[in-house]
């Protein structure tokens, strides 16, 4: 039977792919912001403690998982798990959720190139009214969702090394230089510094005028620990995945220790791309601070548009720059949530004992996801008069019904996640037990120091924190109640954990 699972071609092409799936939206637009608006300096240092406490340990088990199984996620967990088997399901839900929203954004980054080409030659558009313009027309917003779906469709079918891998071994190079040239246009740009300022001084996004107040700790750990799971491609399947495809010699801990240094080492560049050109385009233009908008959507597609508006003659180029740049990074995550859904489907077939084509697979992965992502396409950011709140006729709330984006995003990167992420350390630390993960990892014959730390901190690090990033989330997405989802939160942790420490016992 002709082997349609596939695998990398070498450790730099898996490490590329692992890297690009990480680096994506979420760190062009999710950390420079969030680390301004929650503390700066200390928001980067709750972010790096969350990363190497918990970030590295999930990675390295997701890998492990993903190479020991030799599976996707629902049949990897259902292949270590007595308890947990359906867990593998929350991993593959919630890549297609995300998918929904994040192919409508990649879409959104097609236009922009277009329109900047076309400013190169004639009037460079203002960042608000091309915004509203591609956001209102259901047929551009639909238009470009597909240009951006058949752009994936064709890398996913290509498969694992020549599809994938091949794209991002191009893809990830090029979106590093890309980015060294915004920085130097960012930072040369006068008044750039008061930008670096709310990204890096502590309490300077208050005391600059750009936000009211400073969240407090227990809120920061939330932020930090949402961003850091969603930007480093955890409990979503992706990992899993990734790491089913990679060979026995390779060191899962090294490899995990590389990934989650490059998508910070890149978050942190991208921060310095953007957020002081933003904030440096707002200064000069007399644009009080705290009207400047530095996240979300509207940070890449109508402030920094505003930038290159700005910028004059050379503005359309480096406008095409950034959003080709934008557009690799959204690419090479959105092949990641795909592959995911495929290898789950192509590894059926083989249990089955069935060959699948894996572009028939890839094929219709891609219309399931484009037909739910029509609707958030047409829906314009709830612009159009269909948002969840306006079909169920109930009130507004931002971040979680006012717009179809918002809604699956908080249902997948909200809850999903982060309950992912909690349970499966649980499964892990307690019903099946860290010697597993430790096991496949020792093909790298890792330290005993590293194999006491990954174990204390999926046992008890990692579940504790995802609890609190869980009711962080809540928080966020839902608004007040905080006692509430924080209760609610600990409740779930305490009646997984006895489930868990049974099922040891019963094994
Ligand atoms: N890590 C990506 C980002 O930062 O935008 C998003 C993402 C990709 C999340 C793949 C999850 C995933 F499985």
């Amino acid at each position: 039977m002709e082997n349609q699972r596939g695998s990398w071609g070498s450790n730099i092409g898996f490490l590329l792919a692992a890297v690009g799936s990480a680096v994506g939206l979420g760190n062009i637009w999710g950390f420079p912001f969030k680390m301004g608006k929650s503390g700066g300096f200390t928001f980067l240092l709750v972010y790096l403690f969350l990363a190497i406490f918990v970030g590295l340990i999930i990675m390295c088990a997701e890998l492990a998982l993903g190479r020991k199984t030799r599976k996707a996620p629902i049949a990897a967990y259902q292949a270590v798990s007595k308890k947990f088997k359906w867990l593998g399901w929350l991993a593959v839900l919630s890549p297609f959720l995300i998918m929904t929203f994040y192919s409508v954004l990649g879409g959104y980054c097609i236009y922009y190139i277009i329109i900047n080409l076309i400013g190169i030659f004639g009037g460079m558009p203002e960042g608000m009214s091309s915004f509203v313009n591609m956001i209102t027309s259901i047929p551009i917003s639909i238009g470009i969702l597909l240009a951006f779906m058949v752009i994936c469709f064709f890398i996913v079918a290509g498969g694992v090394d020549s599809g994938i891998e091949k794209f991002n071994k191009i893809g990830m190079p090029a979106l590093f230089v890309m980015l060294v040239i915004i920085i130097i246009r960012s930072l040369t740009l006068p008044n750039a510094v008061e930008g670096l300022k709310f990204m890096f001084v502590p309490g300077y996004a208050v005391k600059g005028g750009f936000i009211e107040s400073a969240p407090n700790l227990v809120a920061v750990l939330g932020t930090a620990g949402g961003q850091m799971f969603f930007s480093l491609s955890l409990a979503m399947g992706a990992m899993i995945t990734y790491g089913s495809y990679l060979g026995k010699e390779e060191n899962l801990v090294k490899n995990s220790g590389i990934i989650v240094f490059a998508d910070t080492l890149v978050a942190l560049l991208a921060g310095v791309a953007v957020i002081p050109a933003a904030v440096a385009n707002g200064i000069n233009n007399g644009i009080p601070v705290n009207e400047i908008s530095l996240g979300g959507p509207k940070l890449l597609f109508v402030t920094l548009q505003d930038v290159f508006h700005n910028m004059g003659a050379l503005g359309g180029v480096f406008g095409v720059i950034f959003y080709i740049l934008v557009l690799i990074a959204a690419i090479s995550s959105a092949i990641s949530l795909m592959e995911v859904l495929s290898a789950h489907f192509i590894d059926k077939a083989a249990e089955q004992g069935k060959t699948v084509s894996r572009k028939k697979v890839v094929m219709i992965v891609s219309v399931v996801i484009t037909a739910i992502a029509l609707l958030v396409a047409a829906d314009g950011l709830g612009s159009n008069g269909f948002s969840p709140a306006e079909i169920f006729g109930s009130a507004k709330v931002l971040d979680w019904n006012d717009c179809w984006l918002d809604f699956f995003d908080c249902w997948s990167e909200g809850i999903m996640m982060p309950l992912g992420a909690m349970l499966m350390a649980v499964m892990i630390g307690w019903e099946i037990g860290p010697q597993l993960t430790l096991d496949e990892v020792a093909h790298g014959d890792p330290s005993e120091a590293f194999k006491k730390f990954f174990t204390f901190c999926i046992k008890f690090i990692v579940p504790v924190v995802m609890a609190f990033v869980l009711a962080g989330q809540m928080i966020g997405f839902f608004g007040g109640h905080d006692v509430l989802f924080y209760i609610v939160s600990a409740v779930i942790l305490a009646v997984f954990w006895v489930f868990a420490a049974l099922g040891k016992k019963e094994a």
